[in-house]
């Protein structure tokens, strides 16, 4: 593990760190901003396409596709004079504020049920950067358009000045609030502008909140809602320990410009039994993505989950359980910064996604099989490994882009009372965080021993009760086969429902 890094170069270091901007006189009296965010599945509303956003030239890049029914996160916002309200998808994997300009074709029909903006209808619009606005998404989807600067309100909060993108030409029906590093910004990648203030850091220069960091908490999968708050954290939100980590600078330079952490461990664990899997790739520098919506970890560690919960595959390399191990009592406990650092359990309930089709034969037959949601990450040089939002549902995770640290803790699901304690000022550490204790002493290469025997599996497999998952009806007909994985029991055939 690289040794900690301060973010002392662009935008972040000019905005004063550690000097003496450090001043929480002008800032509201509590210092935060709250923003609610829906959950969406895509069966519900429209179709989620969404995929990490391709990384700069220079990194190889794989194609983590998002499952289309796995649903986003979006908040409410407005925008402009007078107020203008659209809907946009949250995204910690990117960095910049766009939506999509009414006039553009994909909104033609009614296509733009999320909302749309037109600059021609607000007073306060000023367009920065024409033509310099373009954004790719591994889906292959994209936006191009202008950068421009607005009234921009969220959460109540009200920023006089913000720079967004609009997107005159896109193939996607709604904008995003990208929320990770300036440095990460499209137009600067692509050298079409300079970094410039997007939302954590507006909301900092702005007062509003007194550094930059905000704290995200999913709640469970079968909750709608969650919540991203700026500026500070809500102790209610979680239990247990709340445990900083470094931020690992990109691959390919010394900066931190993703919110990636050290992966150390992963355990299995039921009745039966606990096992502590292996991986050539811990630790691994796993990226906390809310825009992804499964996780994609390495291939052996995976393998090795996927005997523990019987996860077999689909004719599509698709990974899916029955449906009724949502009642499984088995967890996977993730192990973070060395011994001693952030643990989040996530459980089976968490992992089972949506209904894809029904078992036609084999153990399962009859039952109704579900996507599980995690996968392998095709093995490559340089491998970008994603916690999504199938893990980020069981963790409390705060964001802190001055000190390049992350911490997590333990979520507290439908957790109804609240308890914020705000940053106090400009590159303040993470309120009532603790530092993982051994996190300087991870050793990069140690390989971990793979079990020889998964005692807890028998555990994973033992469910009760119905399944509370309702198999979705009118999705697409037809028959698989599913093959299933490291077990030996031949091929499985499995139809659509
Ligand atoms: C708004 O921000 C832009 C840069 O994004 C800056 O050039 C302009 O001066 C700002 N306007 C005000 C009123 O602060
Ligand atoms: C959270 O609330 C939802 C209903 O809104 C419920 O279905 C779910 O089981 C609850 N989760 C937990 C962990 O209690
Ligand atoms: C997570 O799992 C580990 C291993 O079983 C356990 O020791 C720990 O108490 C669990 N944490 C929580 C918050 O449940
Ligand atoms: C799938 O199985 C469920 C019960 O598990 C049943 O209600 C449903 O009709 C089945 N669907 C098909 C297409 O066979």
């Amino acid at each position: 593990m690289k040794s900690r890094n301060v973010n002392t170069l662009g935008l972040l270091a000019s905005l004063g760190v550690g000097a003496v901007l450090a001043d929480t006189g002008s800032a509201p009296a509590a210092g935060v901003v709250h923003m609610d965010i829906q959950r969406r599945n895509a069966v519900d509303g429209p179709v989620v396409k969404l995929g990490r956003r391709s990384s700069s030239s220079g990194t190889v890049t794989e194609t983590l596709e998002n499952s289309i029914n796995e649903g986003a996160y979006m908040a409410n916002v407005k925008v402009g004079t007078p107020l203008q309200t659209v809907t946009l998808q949250l995204d910690t994997g990117s960095s910049d504020t766009w939506m999509v300009y009414t006039g553009s074709t994909i909104c033609q029909g009614g296509g733009c049920n999320d909302g749309s903006f037109d600059p021609d209808k607000s007073s306060t619009f000023t367009d920065l950067a024409k033509g310099a606005f373009a954004i790719g998404y591994s889906d292959q989807s994209s936006a191009k358009g202008d950068y421009f600067n607005d009234v921009f309100q969220i959460g109540g909060a009200t920023l006089q000045n913000m720079t967004m993108g609009i997107g005159l030409n896109t193939d996607i029906p709604f904008g995003l609030v990208g929320v990770g590093y300036p440095s990460n910004e499209a137009g600067v990648s692509s050298g079409q502008i300079k970094e410039y203030a997007n939302l954590p850091v507006q909301m900092y220069k702005e007062g509003l909140v007194n550094t930059v960091a905000y704290s995200m908490w999913l709640n469970d999968l079968e909750a709608s809602a969650g919540s991203l708050l700026f500026g500070g954290i809500d102790t209610a939100k979680f239990s247990g320990p709340l445990m900083r980590l470094q931020l690992y600078p990109t691959s390919d330079s010394t900066t931190v410009t993703e919110f990636a952490v050290a992966l150390t461990s992963v355990t299995a664990v039921s009745k039966s039994g606990s096992d502590k899997l292996g991986s050539s790739a811990f630790p691994a520098p796993v990226v906390l993505d809310s825009g992804t919506t499964l996780s994609f970890l390495p291939d052996d560690l995976v393998q090795e989950m996927y005997k523990e919960a019987s996860v077999t595959l689909d004719d599509n390399s698709k990974p899916v359980v029955p449906c009724n191990y949502i009642n499984s009592k088995g967890y996977f406990s993730f192990g973070f910064g060395g011994a001693g650092g952030a643990v989040v359990n996530v459980s089976m309930s968490e992992l089972v996604l949506t209904p894809v089709g029904n078992y036609t034969s084999g153990a399962n037959k009859g039952q109704t099989a579900c996507r599980f949601g995690i996968e392998t990450v095709p093995s490559t040089a340089n491998p970008s490994y994603v916690l999504g939002d199938s893990f980020l549902r069981s963790a409390f995770v705060v964001y802190d882009l001055v000190n390049n640290e992350a911490a997590l803790a333990q979520t507290n699901f439908n957790a109804t009372n609240s308890n914020i304690v705000a940053f106090p000022s400009l590159s303040a550490t993470i309120p009532s965080s603790t530092p993982a204790p051994n996190e300087a002493n991870i050793q990069q290469g140690v390989v971990s021993a793979t079990p020889t025997s998964y005692p807890a599996a028998a555990g994973f497999t033992s469910t009760s009760a119905a399944g509370r998952v309702q198999a979705r009806s009118g999705e697409v007909g037809g028959v698989m086969l599913a093959a299933m994985l490291s077990l030996g029991v031949g091929l499985v055939s499995f139809s659509m429902l």
